[in-house]
C-alpha cells in the first residue's frame, strides 16, 4: 500500500495479528461475548472506559473477529493530531489544497476501505469535523479537501473515548446527533479495580510475554507481592500493570519479584500501620473494649474480603493473619466460609 502512516495514526493491513483480551471475571466474559456478537455485524461501536482499560484492544478484537479481518485496521488518535490537520488526515486532500499541501494525500478513511477505522479519543474531535464525520457515516462517502469529488468508502467505524460524552453533549462540545449515530452499540470496559480477580491472570500473561522477549530469564512473582498488586486500585488500569511489570523485571537482576521491590504507592494500598492509627479517647464512663475491638476487626475483615474479591487466602495475608486464625474470626462473625468470589471485585 502506498499510504504512509503518520506518527499519530497507524494503518495495519498485515492481516490477523495476535490480539488477546485476557480476563475471566464475569464482566470480561460478558465483554468477550458482546465483542463476538458485534464482530458479526457492521454496526458502529462506541467504546468507553478509563485510560488504559483496553479500549483499543477491544476495537482490534472486533476487527480481528469480523469478516473485515484481512483488510486494514486504521487507528486514528483524534487528540494527538493537530486539529487543523485532522480533516485532511481523515479525508485526504488535493495537491495545493492548503499551504504546505505539496502533494495529494489519500485520507485514512480511504486507506481503511474494506476494513475498520478506529477513531480514538473521539471526544477531542472539533465540532466542525464532527459534522463532516456524521455525513460520512450517513452517506458512506468522503470528500478530500480542495476537491468537489466524493469517494465512496466501505468502512466500519469504531470510536473510543475516556471522556463522559453524554456530558460533552450537554455542554454542547459534542454533537448530539453524532453521539447517537456512534453509540449504536455501546461497549463499556470496566476499570481493573472492578475485576481484581483478573490481576493474577494478567500478571502471568504479561510475565510470559516478557519471558518471550528476554529468553533465558524466568521471572515469577512472590505471593506477597501478588497480594499487594491485588489490593491496589490501578488508576492507570491494565497499562499501568503492564508497564510496572516491565519496569520491575528490567530493573532487577533476580528472577523472583518480591513485595519489597514494589513502588510505595502500591505498598501503601495494603492495610498498613499508618492507616490503623486512631485516637484514644477514654471518657469518664470508660468503654466496652471487647465490643470496640470486634467492631474494628469486623470492618477490616470486611474490607479485606472486598479488596480480594472474596479470596480468603489473600484476605488473610492482607491482614497478616494465618489462614486458620482468619477462618476462626470469620466463623465468630458469622461469615459463611465458602470460597466464592464476589461479582465486581
Ligand atoms: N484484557 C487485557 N488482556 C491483555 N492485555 C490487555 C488487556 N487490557 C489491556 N491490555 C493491554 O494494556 C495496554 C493498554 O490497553 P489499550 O491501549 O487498549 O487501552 P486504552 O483503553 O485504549 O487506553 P487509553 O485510554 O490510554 O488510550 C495495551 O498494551 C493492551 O494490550
Ligand atoms: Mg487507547
Amino acid at each position: 500500500m502506498s499510504f504512509a502512516a503518520s506518527r499519530n495514526s497507524t494503518v495495519d493491513d498485515s492481516g490477523a495479528g495476535a490480539v488477546r483480551l485476557i480476563g475471566e471475571h464475569p464482566s470480561m466474559v460478558r465483554l468477550r461475548a458482546l465483542i463476538e456478537r458485534v464482530a458479526a455485524t457492521d454496526s458502529t461501536v462506541l467504546i468507553s472506559g478509563e485510560s488504559g482499560v483496553g479500549k483499543e484492544l477491544v476495537a482490534r478484537s472486533i476487527h480481528e473477529l469480523s469478516a473485515r479481518r484481512n483488510r486494514p485496521f486504521v487507528a486514528v488518535n483524534c487528540a494527538a493530531i493537530p486539529q487543523e490537520m485532522l480533516e485532511s488526515e481523515m479525508f485526504g486532500h488535493e495537491r495545493g489544497a492548503f499551504t504546505g499541501a505539496i502533494a495529494a494525500r489519500q485520507g485514512l478513511f480511504v486507506a481503511a476501505n474494506g476494513g475498520t477505522i478506529f477513531l480514538d479519543e473521539i471526544g477531542d474531535m472539533p465540532l466542525l469535523l464532527q459534522a463532516k464525520l456524521l455525513r460520512v457515516l450517513e452517506e458512506h462517502q468522503v470528500r478530500p479537501l480542495g476537491t468537489n469529488r466524493t469517494i465512496t468508502v466501505d468502512v466500519r467505524v469504531i470510536a473510543a473515548t475516556n471522556r463522559d460524552l453524554e456530558r460533552a453533549v450537554k455542554e454542547r462540545i459534542f454533537r448530539e446527533d453524532l453521539y447517537y449515530r456512534l453509540k449504536v452499540v455501546p461497549i463499556v470496559v470496566p476499570p481493573l479495580r472492578q475485576r481484581r480477580s483478573d490481576i493474577p491472570l494478567l500478571v502471568s500473561y504479561f510475565l510470559e510475554r516478557l519471558r518471550a522477549r528476554f529468553p533465558g530469564r524466568n521471572w515469577t512473582i512472590s505471593d506477597d507481592a501478588m497480594v499487594y498488586l491485588w489490593a491496589y486500585d490501578w488508576p492507570g488500569n491494565v497499562r499501568e500493570l503492564e508497564n510496572l511489570l516491565e519496569r520491575l523485571v528490567v530493573l532487577s537482576d533476580r528472577d523472583l519479584i518480591e513485595a519489597s521491590q514494589l513502588p510505595d504507592e502500591i505498598r501503601r494500598a495494603s492495610v498498613g500501620a499508618s492507616e490503623t492509627e486512631f485516637n484514644v479517647a477514654l471518657g469518664e464512663g470508660g468503654i466496652d473494649l471487647t465490643a470496640l475491638v470486634r467492631r474494628i476487626e469486623g470492618r477490616y475483615i470486611n474490607e479485606a474480603l472486598k479488596r480480594t474479591g472474596g479470596n480468603k487466602q489473600a484476605a488473610a495475608k492482607l491482614l497478616r493473619l494465618k489462614r486458620t486464625t482468619f477462618s476462626a474470626k470469620l466463623r465468630r462473625y458469622g461469615v459463611v466460609d465458602t470460597d466464592s468470589s464476589a461479582e465486581n471485585l
